[in-house]
């Protein structure tokens, strides 16, 4: 027999190599119990969290928690059923009512995962013979919708805005075109230069599809992410987005103002055959997002929080993987996998928890150490942090 797990082996081996060392696992750290957006007990031991996408700090808001218990109690703990057959309730209807209104869109589609949104909304729209441009270091969920629906693919260098042009102008005359971006990239916090590339897609004949999961609620005036900070969000034919980060529940959606668009709900696979979002999870859903559109204190203290640890990691030498801050996300840059894993276990040891990224869900083959920031850390936290990343980075020799 021919082990279909065999093509794993590599990993495994790589894996075991280094827990062989003796490090904790990076990818298996249990939150023993979650006390705030901002600190959990790990391992028995008071944690910040700096790694999380609670980037509002919504997931123990009252009004949040009063909605998701108060669904639980009247509606029950789950649907049981598809969205177009037992599974739509009044909650499912007031969240996309409030999408609509936070976004200032006709129309709201709610998934039960932002990774089921990529996949449902461009393996439908783009199919056989249409062709996809894509930014080459797009989401996995991006990737998997490009796959699913069977489109030409063509990527793009990395927020390359005459890379992109090139392609466009490469395609068959006629054909259908879906330019797919994102606004923050999620793995060095980097913004794309959408002013200019959803310019360009229009200019050539292409719809534009823009996945805001990591600027929801952040960045924009109003929190609708990176094309509203930019002013083209009114180009662009569809939003995707999640409610597993800002929003602090879990779902996905899109929203958009194309006139045919409530057609997906019949022909949209990812939306149809699987079960809609519990009643409790909407209501969390719809009460954290008709806040967020009123939080502009709080995104100015994210901001503020950004720099503030972006600028105080620079100077203690680490390399980042932006030059300024440009999200809430801010990457450190490790040396190779090994330094890496010391120097998430050591910062764990004092107290901190960031994301250890490694390929192939990094760009180029980094190993980085990746720090979400909360709308929710205190300045005494950012300061307790910094001094958190000296003593690791000194400990492990990543910096003198
Ligand atoms: C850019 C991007 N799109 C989509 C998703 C999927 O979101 P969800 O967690 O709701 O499946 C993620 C999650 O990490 C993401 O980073």
């Amino acid at each position: 027999m021919n082990d279909l797990f065999s093509k794993f082996d590599a990993l495994i081996q790589q894996r075991e190599q280094l827990l062989s060392g003796g490090v904790t696992d990076p990818f298996n750290l249990v939150m023993e119990r979650v006390e705030s957006p901002t600190v959990a007990i790990c391992n028995g031991k008071r944690t910040i969290l700096l790694g999380t996408y609670n980037y509002m700090g919504m997931t123990f808001d009252p009004d949040v928690i009063a909605a998701g218990k108060k669904a639980l109690d009247e509606f029950g703990s789950g649907t049981t059923g598809s969205r177009v057959l037992n599974g739509t309730y009044g909650g499912h209807k007031a969240v996309e009512q409030a999408l609509k209104d936070f976004y200032a869109m006709d129309h709201a589609m709610v998934f039960s995962t932002g990774y089921q949104a990529n996949l449902g909304v461009i393996s439908t729209i783009a199919g056989k013979d249409d062709y996809i441009v894509l930014d080459i270091d797009s989401h996995a969920s991006i990737y998997d919708g490009c796959a699913l629906g069977n489109a030409q693919i063509v990527p793009f260098r990395h927020n390359d805005i005459e890379a992109l042009e090139k392609r466009l102008k490469r395609i068959p005359e006629g054909a259908g075109k879906l330019v797919v971006l994102e606004g923050v990239y999620s793995m060095l916090g980097d913004i794309a230069p959408l002013k200019e590339m959803v310019a360009v897609s229009k200019q050539n004949g292409a719809m534009v599809l823009v996945d805001e999961a990591h600027s929801m609620g952040f960045i924009g005036e109003n929190g609708r992410g990176v094309a509203e900070a930019q002013g083209v969000i009114d180009n662009v034919d569809f939003i995707i987005g999640t409610f597993s980060k800002s929003v602090g529940t879990v779902g996905g959606f899109c929203v958009s103002n194309h006139p045919k668009f409530e057609i997906l709900r019949l022909v949209c696979r990812p939306y149809v055959f699987t079960a809609s979002l519990p009643p409790s999870v909407v209501a969390t859903a719809a009460t954290s997002i008709r806040k967020l559109m009123d939080s502009a204190d709080k995104r100015a203290h994210l901001w503020a929080n950004s720099q503030r640890l972006h600028a105080g990691l620079r100077q203690l030498g680490f390399t980042l993987g932006t030059d300024e801050p440009q999200s809430a996300i801010i990457a450190v840059i490790m040396p190779d996998l090994e330094k890496g894993a010391a120097m998430w276990e050591a910062l764990l040891n004092e107290g901190l928890y960031v994301n250890l990224a490694r390929p192939p869900a990094t760009p180029a083959g980094m190993t980085l150490l990746r720090c979400s920031l909360c709308a929710l850390h205190s300045d005494e936290q950012v300061g307790e942090i910094l001094g958190m990343f000296a003593a690791a980075g000194r400990a492990t020799g990543c910096i003198s």
